[in-house]
């Protein structure tokens, strides 16, 4: 199997599982408790059907929007996402470059494993910083400054992960990062001698942006539950979440936001968007799915914020019906990840290349022209 046979989510997903040692791979793919969440966010786009308008001469429709102030060329992006250097030696550097040319948002993780001021110098394209709050909050001071200094568009806070969900697939693997051999993981990663040898002879794997303020996930290798429930601030709050808008003083984004009334407390503060997300079903297991939000939120809040679906797309029908039920926009993590795993750049790309026919297509098939002309009236829910 190759990136030539990969045509859906589940083909990046089975050629990832292939290239990966096991811990890796199912730290990506995993949820918390029973993944009801996991399924859920998936599953939800399937209670409602697109209803199309035929002959009405689209010809090539138009899939670009604006979101954070800049224009894009389709409605999706790459969801921030941590230490991307465990899925391809060129981390980062692979998913900024494959946006780019895909005139969409790249995202950069607080934990990432390549610098702010190393994507800024690879790519011009639109990007996003993702800010998570430290105990230590010299850590999101320094980000936020960085952040601005080299050119990024955007800022989102995560706001959904103050603890870390229990995720039981990394319990079970001893997942850590940096990863570690152990008896446990010895065997995994001895069947993936590619990935140990590029993970071995290219750059040093460390949480790039606050290795100067931590040795933790750096030096002193570490569950990522720990991580975060070391690191962060459980006792985060509105004021923070105000203080780093004001501090950033841009197109700011909460990540995370699940219900109306978070929705218009986030406008309040001076947000200009929110990602309806519950962290890919990797923190609270029975949340609601972000698409079953959607329609309420954007009847609460008009056009007062940018309204972003992260979580379950893994179809272009899936992003129409988002659009339609309110959103401006798409982001995926998981099968993002795994294209990266797969194909390092070319693998993203291949991916993205998929997701713009696939949206163009049925467009086409719906009858309309631009992302405006797919509204409510395109969607009903089945009782
Ligand atoms: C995770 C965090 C680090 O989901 O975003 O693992």
């Amino acid at each position: 199997m190759n990136l030539k046979d990969c045509h859906n989510f589940e083909d990046f997903r089975k050629l990832a599982k292939k290239k990966l040692p096991s811990p890796i791979f199912h730290y990506i793919d995993g949820g918390s408790d029973d993944e009801t969440t996991l399924r859920r966010n998936t599953e939800s786009f399937s209670d409602c059907d697109l209803v199309p308008n035929i002959l009405a001469s689209v010809g090539k429709p138009d899939l670009s929007t604006t979101l954070f102030g800049k224009k894009i060329e389709m409605p999706i992006f790459l969801s921030p996402a941590a230490m991307q250097r465990l899925y391809h030696h060129e981390g980062d550097l692979a998913s900024a470059r494959a946006a780019e040319k895909f005139g969409i948002f790249y995202s950069m993780s607080s934990v990432g494993n390549d610098t702010i001021e190393e994507v800024s110098e690879i790519s011009k394209g639109p990007k996003l910083f993702q800010l998570y709050v430290h105990k230590d909050r010299s850590i999101s001071d320094d980000l936020i400054d960085r952040s601005r200094n080299s050119g990024f568009d955007a800022m989102c806070l995560t706001v959904d992960t103050l603890v870390a969900g229990n995720r039981e697939k990394d319990h079970r693997t001893g997942f850590t990062t940096p990863p570690k051999l152990t008896l446990q993981s010895l065997m995994s990663f001895a069947m993936r001698p590619q990935w140990v040898f590029n993970y071995l002879t290219t750059k040093k794997f460390e949480l790039a942006n606050i290795k100067n303020k931590t040795d933790k996930g750096t030096n002193i290798a570490q569950s990522v539950i720990d991580y975060i429930n070391e690191q962060y601030d459980p006792a985060m709050s509105w004021k923070d979440a105000e203080y780093c808008v004001k501090k950033w003083n841009g197109p700011f984004a909460l990540k995370g936001v699940m219900s109306v009334e978070d929705a218009k407390k986030a406008i309040d503060i001076g947000c200009t968007a929110i990602i309806i997300s519950n962290h890919g079903g990797r923190q609270l297991d029975g949340s609601r799915s972000p698409f079953d939000q959607i329609q309420a939120i954007r009847e609460a809040v008009g056009d007062k914020l940018e309204i972003i679906l992260d979580g379950g797309v893994r179809r272009g029908t899936h992003v129409l019906k988002a659009i339609a039920a309110g959103a401006t926009a798409c982001s995926f993590g998981k099968m993002f990840l795994f294209s990266l795993a797969a194909g390092g750049q070319q693998g993203v790309e291949h991916l993205l290349q998929n997701m713009h026919d696939e949206i163009n297509r049925n467009m086409v098939l719906m009858g309309c022209k631009n992302l405006k002309e797919l509204n409510s009236s395109k969607l009903i829910y089945r009782k």
